[in-house]
């Protein structure tokens, strides 16, 4: 576990922090007294939240505009985080893109986008970041996945595929780890309101209280919200795997996907 005090002056990264999720977990470190990294694509929305955050939170914010989904983007990061004399406390890797439709009329250079920022970038960042934090004996890793890392979700194919390995490095990663000081965990939410979903039940705001209550606790993974626990179970555990794949293709065909 680690809490907010022991947070509290070091340095967080956290990647995706322009809108939704990732900037209601930034607001909440901010709120905190933890400095930040933010990390997107946008540089003038990033650079509008460092600037806001640090005059809020009285915190340090460094807007770093990159496109994870390029092969260097994470040597880059480490790079400038190392240029800057940053030790990152708490890496909350967040940034995640989605694709819908059918697999069979999706377009492949779109599928490798996707699996390179959900995939390739959360696992070159943390195995970059990580070992540094294990040197100094304390730390946190948050991979946000999704409760559709539980089950195959047709018509999502890629996405729920890109959220099933975050879900199982981060496990994997959790009990590799154990007894290093480094917190280590995966966090699930499921529809929230942000640019990413407009049809999403659950607020950013929610989901970061979420993250910030995984923080402080010790289990691997974490779904955020009572109905995406039950919903995950069922689907995940309770239910023989072929009728929650039919129940999924009826379910996000009728939703237009
Ligand atoms: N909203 C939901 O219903 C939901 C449900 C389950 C899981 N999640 C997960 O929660 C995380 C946050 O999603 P969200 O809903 O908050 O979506 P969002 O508001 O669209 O935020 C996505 C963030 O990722 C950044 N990003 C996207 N592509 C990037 C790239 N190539 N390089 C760097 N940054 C990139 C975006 O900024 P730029 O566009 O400026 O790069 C933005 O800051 C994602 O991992 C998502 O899969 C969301």
């Amino acid at each position: 576990m680690i809490t907010a005090v022991q947070m509290r002056d070091r340095f967080a990264v956290v990647t995706g922090a322009s809108s939704g999720i990732g900037a209601a977990v930034a607001e909440r470190l901010a709120a905190h007294g933890v400095h930040l990294v933010l990390v997107a694509r946008n540089a003038g929305k990033l650079e509008e939240e460092a600037a806001r955050l640090s005059r809020r939170h009285g915190v340090t914010v460094h807007a770093v505009p990159l496109d994870l989904a390029t092969a260097d983007a994470p040597t880059r990061l480490a790079k400038t985080l190392a240029d800057l004399g940053i030790e990152v406390e708490v890496l909350v890797n967040n940034a995640g893109v989605s694709t819908r439709g059918p697999v069979l009329d999706g377009d492949p250079a779109r599928f490798r986008s996707v699996i390179d920022v959900n995939v390739t970038a959360l696992t070159e960042l943390t195995a970059l970041l990580m070992p540094a934090m294990v040197a100094r004996g304390h730390g946190a890793v948050v991979n946000i996945a999704s409760t559709g890392a539980y089950t195959p979700a047709p018509y999502l194919a890629v996405y729920a595929a890109t959220k099933a390995y975050v879900l199982s490095f981060t496990q994997a990663l959790w009990a590799e780890t154990r007894g290093t000081g480094v917190r280590v965990v995966e966090v699930s939410p499921g529809p929230t309101k942000t640019p990413m979903n407009s049809h999403g039940t659950r607020t950013a705001e929610a989901v970061a209280s979420t993250v910030f209550r995984a923080l402080s606790g010790n289990r691997p993974s974490v779904v955020d919200g009572c109905t995406n626990k039950l919903i995950t179970s069922l689907f995940g555990k309770l239910m023989p795997r072929r009728f929650a794949l039919a129940i999924a293709r009826r379910v996000m065909a009728r939703s237009g996907a």
